[in-house]
């Protein structure tokens, strides 16, 4: 039996029902009638606990979300994940990043193949690859050892490698220098590579089709700039790919035996724990990544597992719907209370927009409900001083991700008291606010009273750990994609397909030329890119 439109699914119903009421309710009351609630309204696995009692929900709440994921078949779906079933139906393809992180000795067959059995070769040949780099054996052109990585990839192929590097930072070798490459301005080839010596420096080509113009250029850039320090045959010894397309490697000059393989059953942005991952290998060694793989495995057990009503990936994602389809929330803020975790909103907007920034079903029907919100972020406490005003006394809500740790790693002085301390009043004072009463009982001038007032009811999560590790932060990142599974799987939509990034690489395909061109083209597009790709060309020609 076929799952009704969202809309029309009995929960859906019984929800804007009951939003009718919730939406009148205030965090205040919510606290003030039951002394357990921030005791009741949590959930912990994989080293995370999740407290998500700030949120406007109440028992029934819950319950009717439950309700929802019964009849949206969110475990059914999920176990259709784990058994490699082509749920990415527009693509035709299994959808296995699960595969990636399950502990060698386990099978896993796929149209007849064992995927384990093909993973696991490749995170060896990843792990010699690792210790031949850390230890020096792998030398360059000159016979020199390679001192720096630089991952060329975009999207999916840079994103999690930068951020995971960055977020581990702590763990890494400090003797090995790590730059990403990924954007086709070339400024950023050029300013990650001017302090770098082509001798000592190797280039890990990471792309899943090897078809990417960016990182196609990118790496076309760097081998001119290997060849002219050190002439036609370097490329050998400082270039390894990251693909699942082995013609378009070796088309493009690297020798195959240093190419690591994944498959079409990871998408690009589940990717940093596949061959995608490889710097992130070479900067943690293979502890580090092991512990990192155990970390994303322990939160997919999790997900597997875990009743929903205690299933934290299944709560947020739930949560999310909740806001989105019935509050209007058009975005949500992750923000990290970890310097580390700087490019983590950065990573999560890929994983979150581009699987969830669909408006068709996967029947290919148009939905007539919201899907995607908008994810973004900042770490604490730097966006309390920038943009949180907005989100305490704006007129959006915007639901946030508050994440904490219980320990720096490096800690100095008080500063961490002082950093987690925010995270918890932050979360308070979204939650309760100030009312009026409150505002004058400060002796505040009536005309500055309206100003101070602050509504509250403003809903959070907070996740907290003991601290950054590589475990926690592969926790972390599971439990935000099969946060994206569970929101994707109640909408009904393909969270793992990505169209729509089709068409404007096409296009640009066809300006490139005509911006190229020494003789002024003829121009066939609208008036607006005509006139403009003109006034480029003027600019461009001026001396
Ligand atoms: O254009 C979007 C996209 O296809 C992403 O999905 C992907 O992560 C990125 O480009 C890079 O793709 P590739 O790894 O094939 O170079």
């Amino acid at each position: 039996m076929s799952i009704p439109p969202l809309c029309e699914r009995p929960a859906y119903e019984a929800l804007a029902r009951h939003y009718s009421k919730m939406e009148r309710r205030h965090l205040r009351e919510l606290f003030a009638e039951d002394a357990t609630r921030g005791e009741r309204f949590c959930a912990e696995a994989a080293g995370i606990y999740l407290d998500y009692s700030k949120n406007r929900i109440t028992e029934e709440t819950l319950s009717l979300l439950m309700q929802l994921a019964r009849e949206s078949e969110l475990e059914r779906r999920r176990d259709m994940m784990f058994a490699g079933e082509r749920i990415n139906v527009s693509e035709n393809r299994s959808v296995l990043h699960v595969a990636l992180r399950m502990p060698k000795g386990t099978s896993l067959m796929v149209d007849g193949i064992d995927v384990m059995a093909e993973v696991h070769e490749v995170l060896d040949r990843m792990a010699d690859f690792a210790i031949k780099i850390r230890s020096g054996a792998w030398t360059g052109h000159t016979g020199k050892p390679i001192r720096n990585i630089v991952n060329i990839g975009i999207g999916g192929s840079d994103l999690g490698p930068v951020m995971a590097y960055e977020a581990l930072r702590h763990y890494t070798d400090r003797n090995l220098t790590f730059r990403f490459v990924s954007n086709v301005d070339s400024t950023d080839f050029v300013e990650a590579t001017r302090d770098l010596a082509a001798e000592e420096t190797l280039f890990i080509v990471s792309s899943k089709t090897f078809g990417t113009l960016e990182t196609l250029t990118n790496a076309t850039s760097a081998r001119d700039w290997v060849i002219g320090q050190l002439g036609d045959y370097a490329v050998a010894k400082h270039f390894v790919a990251v693909s699942t397309n082995a013609d378009r490697v070796a088309e493009f000059g690297i020798d195959t035996a240093n190419m690591f393989g994944f498959w079409d059953w990871v998408g690009g942005r589940y990717s940093m724990d596949s061959a995608i991952g490889l710097s992130t290998m070479v900067a943690l060694g293979l502890e580090g990544f092991g512990d990192l793989l155990a970390g994303f495995h322990a939160m997919d057990e999790h997900f597997r597992t875990a009743p929903p009503e205690k299933n934290l990936p299944m709560l947020m994602g739930l949560l999310a719907v909740w806001y989105v389809n019935f509050f209007g929330a058009q975005s949500i803020g992750v923000m990290p209370y970890d310097q580390y975790l700087k490019r983590f909103p950065a990573y999560l907007q890929q994983l979150t927009m581009e699987s969830n920034g669909k408006h068709v079903t996967v029947d290919g029907a148009v939905v007539d409900y919201q899907t995607g919100p908008v994810y973004w972020g900042e770490p604490g406490t730097n966006g309390q001083h920038s943009f949180y005003q907005l989100i305490h006394q704006g007129t959006a809500l915007i639901p946030i991700d508050l994440i904490g740790f219980g320990k720096s790693l490096n800690p100095l002085r008080d500063h961490h008291d002082i950093l987690s301390s925010n995270v918890f009043a932050q979360a308070q004072a979204l939650a309760f606010g100030k009312t009026e009463q409150e505002v004058r009982a400060e002796g505040t001038p009536d005309a500055v009273v309206p100003h101070r007032v602050m509504q509250g009811n403003r809903p959070t999560n907070v996740l907290l750990a003991e601290k950054l590790t590589p475990h926690a932060l592969g926790a972390l990142v599971a439990l935000y994609e099969h946060s994206v599974f569970t929101q994707g799987t109640i909408w009904g939509i393909d969270s793992f397909d990505q169209w729509g990034v089709e068409l404007g690489k096409q296009l640009a395909l066809a300006i490139i030329p005509e911006l190229k061109s020494a003789t002024e083209p003829e121009l066939g597009h609208d008036s607006s890119t005509n006139a403009l790709i003109r006034h480029y060309r003027a600019l461009k020609a001026r001396p």
